[in-house]
């Protein structure tokens, strides 16, 4: 019997340069889009997907995340001081208490493969997610990652997150070649880090979420540093798929680069417009500005 898939990544040791001086002092994942952190969308969706084990790898400047995931027994008694009852419940269901989490430090930023292998004392043999917060990814039916494992309930193999990515975006990608696509889900043949177009496999690129089994940390123990003088997570999975099947899954959703300035800023946009408080006002606001086409 497979196991089912319980215990989820997130990388957030990055140091978040594209988005400074905002994250001189505060973590990229602790953005708001809107009224909730990137991270917290990452997190809902994992959990979403019946995941129940958070794991954070991160640095000595991403203590807020921490913070965000535990109690406040001091804002919850200003709060309740002072009969704001709803917010009060807004800081209660940020976790639901099934769900645990753990930190351990990546001490270097050697990169998002090096930061994956620093949670293997954590994960055990066991199959695992692994989410990048800076993608946000709107939920249609279900979440992407509650439709990467539906998917690897039947494959029993390693998934990658996959999208249509415009040849001139290739080099900011990992890019994968598929032997082929049904319904959505393809065997890997190949998978590149950054490649330029001229050199890029597909017009398939890695989205930030994963589904990868144990066996990856032997390749990632083993991977030296690639594109950019950093351990990629890429290279690791292009040598477990030397070994094993892994697979590509064409996910259901909107996917935001929250990780650059205006991906985020399309994604609050977006946001902001189907927001149940903030929603008509705002849309009204965006139709009034001067060229705005009634949205
Ligand atoms: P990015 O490539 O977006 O890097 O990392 P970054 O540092 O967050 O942002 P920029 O490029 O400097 O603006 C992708 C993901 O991998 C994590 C990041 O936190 C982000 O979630 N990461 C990256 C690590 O956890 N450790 C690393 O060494 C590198």
């Amino acid at each position: 019997m497979t196991k089912p898939i319980k215990k989820a990544v997130f990388p957030v040791a990055g140091i978040g340069s594209r988005f400074l001086p905002a994250t001189k002092a505060s973590p990229k994942e602790m953005l708001p889009i809107v009224d909730k952190p990137l991270i917290q969308y990452a997190v809902e969706e994992a959990i979403s997907a019946g995941i129940t084990e958070l794991i954070f790898v991160t640095s000595s400047s991403k203590r807020a995340i921490e913070d965000h995931f535990d109690s406040n027994f001091e804002l919850e008694a200003k709060l309740i001081k002072s009969g704001h009852l709803e917010f009060l419940d807004i800081v209660r269901q940020i976790l639901p208490k099934e769900v645990s989490c753990s930190y351990i430090r990546q001490p270097d930023t050697l990169g998002l493969g090096h930061a994956v292998l620093c949670a293997k004392p954590l994960i055990n043999d066991q199959p695992f997610a692994v989410l990048l917060a800076d993608d946000l990814i709107t939920i249609e039916k279900k979440s992407c990652l509650a439709q990467m494992v539906a998917a690897y309930e039947k494959t029993k193999h390693s998934i990658i997150a996959v999208q249509e990515i415009a040849p001139s975006e290739s080099d900011k990608y990992g890019m994968v070649k598929l032997a082929d696509l049904d319904n959505g889900l393809g065997k890997i043949q190949q998978i590149v880090e950054k490649p330029s177009s001229k050199n890029a496999p597909s017009n398939l690129g890695v989205v930030g979420r994963y589904i990868l089994t144990p066996a990856i940390f032997t390749y990632l123990e083993n991977t030296g540093a690639g594109i950019g003088g950093e351990i990629q997570l890429t290279d690791a999975i292009a040598e477990l798929l030397k070994n094993e099947p892994v697979y590509a899954w064409q996910f259901t959703g909107t996917r935001y680069d929250c990780g650059n300035k205006l991906g985020y800023l399309e994604a609050t946009v977006a946001f902001a417009l189907n927001h149940p408080e903030v929603g008509a006002e705002f849309r009204e606001f965006i139709s009034s500005l001067p060229n705005a086409r009634p949205v």
